[in-house]
């Protein structure tokens, strides 16, 4: 169509360097979506490869009611974000990383998917041809969001004969309504959100849908979001909805190991490994929920989240608190974290793409 546009065809002309700011009240970011310019498009029909990809304008997309991703639910999503440095650039945080969860993910829910080259020439197109809505130093985030969907139509259950990988982009605050002040958890006692042998380990569509019943019951009762535990012996930390778990005790820190139900979250294994580096020990294992009950600080991880602590878990009706602030080694690795994602430390592990 006219209005489609190639992607290197987009950086140099229309959506140059000069190119200011939108303008809307970078100040009050929340999670929540913003219309951007531009979004990426690509196909694939069984069988074959993706195909090289369009920006066009953001907005809707056509789907035959028959596509695979709505009756059957075959479809992933990924989550990344881009940072604007004091100096203008922007920098994306392991985008590699995405790209080669969303290939795992592919293989689980019989999906072709993108190189991990075509997904990060991708992202970087994307984000620079929506460059105006990378908010400025210090207000936030662009938070991309890569989609994997079966679009070909089936009626009989069977993958999807087309697939189609698309990306867009919207400026971000915080996730929590808390801001940066601690959460505050409930442990799910009934419904579970993953299954050995299941899909808890993907970030398949459906794992997000199979969290809001108890995320909205919580929700009513005031709490911000819900811990669930392993489905055999409820009794094993598994994740939050929508982000990884960490119990600190003393110079420990211990989250639960990847094991197929739990998704392996790029800001986890980030945090990990820059807690290491500053010292502590890192246990993947088992967590109890009883472990809970005499942490010296619980905190959360995601790529939307970021690093969260955690004020306080109910379980069973018992409420475990956690102090008022947040706890100084949430504080000391959120910190470590987002001043390397914001490139303002050495980024000795080479994680930041510079666009
Ligand atoms: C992310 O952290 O990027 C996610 O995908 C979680 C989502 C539920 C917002």
């Amino acid at each position: 169509s006219a209005s489609t546009l190639t992607p290197s065809a987009t950086l140099s002309n229309n959506l140059s360097e000069t190119h200011e700011l939108a303008d809307i009240d970078w100040d009050n970011l929340g999670f929540g979506l913003q219309n951007t310019d531009y979004m990426y498009i690509s196909k694939c029909q069984q069988g074959g490869t993706f195909s090289k990809g369009e920006l066009k304008p953001f907005g809707n997309i056509e789907l035959n009611p028959a596509a695979g991703v709505l009756n059957y639910g075959q479809g992933l999503f990924e989550g990344l974000k881009a940072h604007r440095k004091q100096d203008g650039s922007i920098l994306l945080f392991r985008p590699e990383e995405n790209a080669e969860r969303m290939k795992f993910g592919a293989e689980r829910m019989c999906m072709p998917s993108p190189s991990t080259e075509q997904f990060v020439q991708a992202v970087k197109d994307t984000v620079l041809a929506n460059k105006r809505w990378v908010p400025p130093p210090g207000k936030g985030s662009l938070y991309i969001r890569p989609l994997l969907l079966g679009t070909g139509a089936v009626l009989g259950l069977a993958p999807a004969p087309e697939y189609t990988f698309i990306i867009y982009v919207s400026p971000v605050g915080n996730y929590f309504k808390e801001g940066l002040a601690p959460i505050n958890l409930v442990v799910e006692n009934d419904l579970h959100r993953a299954t050995p042998g299941g899909t808890g380990g993907v970030k398949t569509i459906g794992n997000y849908a199979a969290v809001l019943k108890a995320q909205s019951a919580a929700k009513v009762k005031g709490y911000s979001d819900v811990l669930y535990l392993d489905c055999v012996h409820n009794r094993y930390l598994e994740e939050v909805s929508s982000c990884n778990i960490f119990v600190v005790k003393g110079n420990i820190i211990s989250t639960p190991a990847i094991k197929g139900t739990i998704l392996p979250g790029i800001t986890r294994k980030s945090i990990i490994d820059v807690a290491r580096r500053q010292g502590f020990q890192v246990e993947e294992r088992l967590v109890s929920v009883d472990e809970l009950l005499d942490a010296d600080e619980v905190f959360c991880t995601g790529t939307a989240v970021v690093l969260s602590p955690v004020g306080s878990v109910t379980h069973l009706g018992k409420r475990v608190s956690y102090g008022q602030g947040t706890g100084t080694v949430s504080q000391q690795l959120y910190t470590a974290l987002t001043r390397l994602q914001m490139g303002l430390i050495e980024d000795e592990m080479n994680w930041t793409v510079d666009l």
